[in-house]
């Protein structure tokens, strides 16, 4: 209250001085015109008496016609009276009401008698306000006396009185209604907002955690709710860590978090920056309207950008990627630099920029057409053409100079090569600073000799592999294959018993790394403001579609992901179990993905047709089985569905690990929901307790859609709980500590040396 006092008391001292002022200017107006307006009258009235008064004077003097004469004049509203004086200023005649006061000609005669003039002026008499004009007769050119005319002027100061009443009136209602104006808007825009802040800031000090209020819109606002709500995250963050330690401290419990990362790579990189070099970029600038519009920056809907961000958040890294966006140019700095993330900018993300030349033979053509279905077993042919070959040397030539370059005055970096568009990389890398340890961590499955035997270049790429220190793999299965590859194609000496290869004399280790994201818990996340009923009957009235039980599926549209099977497996479950129809839909969200690759293209097309041809078998009213959503969405979007869905279907032909599958699980803070898994997902062999599938069943998927959807409650329970304490345990800050400690262990000044088991141990 003090302070919308603060705020409006000078709004109000400021309207009661104008009021005041403008009432000042009105009474005196008011008075000058009705003075004015007296005197006017008064002088006409006496110019016509004179008329009438003046031929008297030829008569025998004092005459009686003269009292007659005044006696009628007399009468006019507001004159208190008239008397007419000889030159001697002796009282001729005069109405009675003036007989004690104006025996003597008063002075304003005397003024108009000396000067022959008329002349008025107010006095006050017995208290009493009163006008006097006089006016000097004449006869044959002589003054003979004079006339004086006495109004009484009380009804001015009377009519002055009102309105300065009315005034003072006026800017009583004036005041009141804009100090009640000034105080309901301060109070509606401004201190109650802020109230509201400071109250949820007291209760996120205190340990509580609610949603955020809402403020009104606007740029201070809008800044305002940003940056308290990042500091309301950051605090709920740093406390839940806190919190996490204690309980860790306490149970003796070895559990990885943020904080306990940043620690550990301090310690192990000694202040050492780590570079990391990935194709897709974590922050990509495009314009949302072609060319000129504003520029957006979107999170790219990567499994690896999930991942690594962590890292090098705890790391202040540099990631090394190509500037896809069609707005990175704009905003990086002369070294092709930008401070990132956008909103709490804490590592430096330098882009590569690649002709669309280079774009289609590289990462197209190569990488995309090649490589992803050359180890993913989904049946769709690897293409493998000599120009493409060509491109991907001389962009991961490109890769390695930039590496190189971020890399001068960094003595023995630590570098991080990610995936399959640069299995090149690590040798380039290790040719031109031997001193460094370079990692690569291959994000896709590694299949067998025999199907990766069929790529024409399989001896260069194992080779440019070999060149790491260290190559992960998620899973043990996929190291088993790359070690049988690489008897199979290379020389080298392949310890079985360490998981080793020494290829002329340099070893590179090969592990397994399950890769994770962070489990969100209490603290970790504002918690939703709605339940998962409601938030599904939001989400369905914003959709525009009526359905009471949602099912939800996030995916890039990728062959290997298993949405066309999924589709045919929610067709037969409502031919199945019709009961279902009008209650239950699939909420497909797709981002587009390799889009200008013909084989992604066509697939977009069939899913969306897919889609279509089910719904127009059964869709009824506003109900339809299955919703796509044919765009990027941002991880906050997603969350919501997440949120309110009954189960998640996860259903890859082949996938080395599949994030979604633990962010979904991440995500349900209230252990309800159920995850439909294939088993050819590498997260399959950690989240046992989803209901695990073979994708190309169809019949068993739809019996899961029906399992999940009839699921007790408390077994949703047990099996969410289970899946999120493996996720708790192996989340994605164990990832990249034990990759990046397995890295800084090994010891580089002794090439030749296969580390002893010891060194080698975690
Ligand atoms: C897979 C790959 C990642 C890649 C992601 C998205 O998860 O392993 O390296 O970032 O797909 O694909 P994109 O081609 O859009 O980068």
């Amino acid at each position: 209250m003090r302070t919308t006092l603060k705020l409006i008391l000078p709004l109000i001292i400021s309207v009661v001085v104008v009021s005041l002022l403008f009432a000042a200017y009105q009474v005196r107006t008011e008075r000058r015109i009705l003075r004015n307006d007296i005197s006017r009258r008064a002088e006409i009235l006496a110019e016509s008496l004179q008329e009438t008064v003046e031929p008297q004077f030829d008569k025998q003097l004092p005459d009686k016609s003269l009292q007659r004469l005044v006696d009628r004049f007399g009468q006019r509203e507001h004159l208190k009276g008239v008397a007419i004086y000889n030159a001697n200023g002796i009282a001729l005649a005069m109405t009675s009401g003036l007989a004690s006061l104006f025996q003597l000609r008063p002075a304003a005669a005397a003024y108009a008698a000396d000067r022959n003039i008329g002349y008025g002026e107010f006095l006050r008499v017995n208290d009493t306000p009163i006008h006097v004009y006089a006016l000097p007769l004449h006869r044959n050119g002589q003054m003979v006396g004079t006339l004086a005319l006495v109004h009484d002027v009380t009804y001015i100061d009377r009519q002055v009185a009102h309105t300065l009443r009315d005034s003072l009136v006026n800017a009583l209602v004036q005041t009141l209604f804009i100090a009640g104006l000034a105080l309901v808007l301060v109070r509606w825009t401004l201190t109650g907002p802020l109230t509201r802040t400071a109250k949820w800031l007291r209760t996120l000090r205190t340990g509580q955690s609610h949603a955020p209020p809402s403020l009104p819109e606007g740029e201070l606002f809008d800044q305002l709710h940003h940056e308290v709500t990042h500091l309301a995250r950051d605090l709920n963050a740093a406390r839940a860590t806190a919190e996490e330690e204690a309980r860790l401290r306490d149970s003796n419990v070895s559990l990885w978090t943020a904080e306990r990362l940043r620690v550990s790579l301090s310690n192990k990189l000694q202040n050492k920056p780590l570079f990391v070099i990935a194709n897709r970029e974590p922050y990509m600038h495009v314009h949302s309207n072609g060319s000129n519009g504003n520029v957006q920056v979107i999170v790219p809907a990567s499994g690896l950008v999930t991942a690594l961000e962590p890292v090098l958040l705890a790391t202040d890294g540099t990631w090394i990627a190509h500037g896809s966006g069609n707005a990175d140019r704009e905003v990086v700095d002369a070294k092709d630099h930008l401070r990132v993330p956008p909103d709490h900018p804490s590592y430096t993300l330098r882009r590569v920029w690649l002709s669309a030349e280079e774009e289609k033979g590289y990462y197209e053509g190569f990488a995309n057409e090649g490589i992803w279905p050359l180890c993913h077993i989904a049946h769709t042919r690897p293409i493998f053409r000599p120009e493409d070959w060509i491109a991907y040397q001389e962009v991961n030539r490109r890769f390695a100079d930039a590496a190189i370059a971020e890399m001068e005055g960094t003595e023995s970096p630590i570098v991080l090569v990610q995936d399959y568009h640069f299995a090149l990389l690590p040798r380039m890398i290790k040719e031109a600073r031997p001193d460094a340890r370079v990692a690569i961590f291959w994000h896709i499955p590694w299949p067998n000799p025999e199907v990766f035997g069929i790529c024409p270049w399989q001896r260069e790429l194992i080779d440019g592999l070999l060149g790491a220190d260290l190559i992960g793999f998620h899973i043990q299965s996929h190291c088993n294959n790359f070690l049988s590859t690489v008897d199979r194609a290379v020389e080298a000496l392949t310890e079985w018993d360490r998981f080793s290869v020494n290829r002329q004399g340099h070893v590179t280790r090969v592990r397994p790394y399950p890769i994770s994201v962070a489990l969100q818990e209490n603290g970790h996340s504002i918690k939703p403001l709605r339940s998962t009923k409601e938030e599904g009957a939001a989400l369905c009235n914003e959709l525009g579609i009526s359905a009471t039980l949602i099912g939800v599926g996030v995916d890039r549209v990728d062959y290997t992901k298993g949405i066309l099977e999924r589709f045919r497996a929610i067709e037969l479950f409502f031919e199945l179990y019709p009961s279902y129809q009008r209650r239950f839909t699939f909420i497909q969200i797709g981002a587009p993905s390799r889009t200008n690759i013909e084989r992604y293209q066509n697939l977009l097309a069939d899913v969306a047709a897919d889609a279509e041809r089910i719904n127009a078998r059964f869709q009824a009213g506003h109900w339809k089985p299955i919703l796509f959503l044919q765009r990027h969405h941002s991880h906050e979007e997603i969350a919501r569905f997440y949120h309110a869905a009954s189960l998640c279907m996860v259903t890859s032909l082949h996938d080395g690990m599949n994030l979604v599958a633990k962010e979904f699980v991440s995500s349900r803070e209230d252990n309800l929901g159920v995850l439909i898994l294939s088993t050819f997902a590498g997260a399959a062999l950690e989240l046992t307790d989803a209901l695990l599938v073979n994708p190309y069943d169809v019949q068993q998927l739809a019996g899961s859609i029906h399992r999940a959807l009839n699921m007790p409650s408390d077994e949703q329970a047990s099996r969410m709980q289970h899946m999120r304490s493996s996720v708790r345990e192996h989340n994605v800050y164990r990832w990249a500590a034990n990759l990046l400690s397995d890295l800084t262990d090994i010891r580089i000044d002794t090439p030749d040396r296969i580390e002893s088991s010891e060194t080698l141990s975690r």
